[in-house]
């Protein structure tokens, strides 16, 4: 198939690659000229993993290309994916002028009929919206659908191949039969299609991310119980997890979701409900769990070494919103460093992938460490944000020698609260017990 892709974000660059790998001819748009340069070059602009041999074989193989030529990547194709970026407008909607800025574009680009598809996550009602900006410019006839994605930023690649299910909101029969084509092959072990009006396929985007921000706001508030209450959140996260009813995703407590879509989409979607008159209580009550959680390492870190941290050294790891990203949109990161900062604290920041991008969010106001035993030089406290891999198993000793004092605040619960005792540090972590190495008991 001729397929186009508008907007080669995360979302729009893995599209783009995955359906070139089954053998569609691929033509990625961007009016960025800059990136588009770098994907030509083959640079992948974005960290996700598996990404760029993908582009790269692609692209050699003629199937995949990229262009700052929108109108002739649609007139080229004869499916079109819309996956431009939906950020959140002042009032919390989801800002839809990108999205339709291509619905225009593609509407004075036809040159045949034509399936259409938002790919990029919109409030239920934008395929109408969509349709009409397009119909306004050509006579030529167009099926305009809704294909939320449900990758996941660090898995996006396996996501798209294997995903547990498509969701196609469809207008007519020919654009179901063209979409359970494009998709058969990432569906061939079992996963299904599911075929639906488009209103319920723009519905559903948004309720699956605001389910899964629920659970962890859920989990979040658990975190503050047990704290309170002398128990331990991780025994609790598996009694719960284990109920087959319920089952052990997303029970993970932390410091609050992050990145570019579960803070926006909820948002957005608390906005479409009071628009249409619906009670959003619950979802507002997540948003408000959720900003609470943001501050809690900052909270508890400015009790235990006062407000003013002025000549102290805080070591920072991880910047990203989660592994295996180098997103730091809505990092939760974000809001404990800017609070270090006004407070005078001397920042050095550790993280595998995510300093290029963090730097546009901080700039020079905090130091990025090489390796993340640099970040410990002096620093009063070790403040972990994201649970990458290589700090998992870290050296203790190394730990302590380094440090000015043996103090960690663990927003991911990476140890064992006994054994980072043992090892002589006084331990905070989310949802447990706080352990001082002098008693290893609960303080
Ligand atoms: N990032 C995710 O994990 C994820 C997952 C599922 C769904 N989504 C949704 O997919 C959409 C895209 O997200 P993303 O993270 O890939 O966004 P992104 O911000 O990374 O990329 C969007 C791209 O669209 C381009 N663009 C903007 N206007 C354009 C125009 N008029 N013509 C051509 N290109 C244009 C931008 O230059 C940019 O490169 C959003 O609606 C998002 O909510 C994102």
């Amino acid at each position: 198939m001729k397929i186009a892709v508008i907007g080669t974000g995360y979302v729009g660059l893995v599209a783009g690659a995955c359906l070139a790998e089954t053998g569609n001819d691929v033509v990625c748009a961007d009016i960025l000229e800059e990136k588009i340069a770098r994907l030509n070059r083959g640079e992948v602009p974005i960290y996700e993993p598996g990404l760029e041999p993908l582009i790269e074989s692609n692209l050699a193989a003629g199937r995949l290309t990229f262009t700052t030529d929108v109108p002739a990547s649609v007139r080229a194709a004869d499916v079109i994916f819309i996956a431009v970026g939906t950020p959140p407008g002042e009032d919390g909607s989801a800002d839809l002028k990108h999205v339709l800025d291509v619905a225009r574009t593609i509407g004075e680009s036809m040159n045949g009929e034509k399936v259409v598809i938002t790919k990029s996550t919109v409030p239920v009602g934008t395929a109408r919206l969509v349709r009409e900006a397009i119909e306004s410019k050509t006579k030529h006839r167009v099926h305009v659908c809704s294909n939320p994605e449900f990758l996941k930023e660090g898995a996006a690649v396996e996501d798209f191949m294997k995903p547990d299910r498509v969701v196609l909101g469809v207008d007519s029969e020919h654009a179901a039969g063209v979409l359970r084509d494009l998709y058969a092959p990432f569906v061939r072990t079992g996963a299904s299609i599911l075929i639906m009006d488009v209103p319920s396929a723009e519905i559903t985007k948004y309720a699956a991310n605001s389910m899964l921000a629920t659970r962890i706001s859920f989990m979040n508030a658990m975190a503050r119980l047990c704290e309170a209450a002398g128990a331990d959140v991780d025994a609790v996260r598996r009694g719960v997890g284990s109920d087959g009813r319920i089952g052990p995703s997303f029970l993970f407590p932390g410091i609050g979701y992050g990145g570019s879509c579960f803070p926006k989409d909820v948002k957005a979607l608390v906005k479409t409900m009071r628009d249409l008159g619906v009670d959003a209580s619950i979802l507002q009550a997540v948003e408000a769990v959720n900003d609470r959680q943001k501050q809690t390492l900052l909270d508890r870190l400015t009790r235990r070494l006062g407000d003013d941290l002025s000549g102290k050294v805080i070591a920072v790891w991880g910047l990203a919103f989660k592994p295996n990203t180098d997103d730091m949109r809505e990092a939760p990161s974000l809001v404990s460093i800017e609070g270090l900062l006004r407070r005078g604290a001397e920042v050095v920041a550790h993280d595998p992938v995510a300093v290029e991008e963090a730097r546009h969010h901080l700039g020079d106001r905090i130091t990025y460490a090489a390796t993340n035993y640099d970040a410990l030089d002096g620093a009063s406290a070790l403040v972990i944000h994201t649970e990458w891999l290589p700090y998992r198993n870290p050296d203790f000793k190394r730990m302590e020698a380094a440090m000015a004092e043996p103090l960690i605040f663990d927003g991911r619960n990476l140890y064992d609260p006994a054994d980072v005792a043992a090892a002589g540090f006084e331990y905070h972590s989310i949802g447990r017990q706080t352990v001082t190495p002098k008693t290893s008991k609960s303080v």
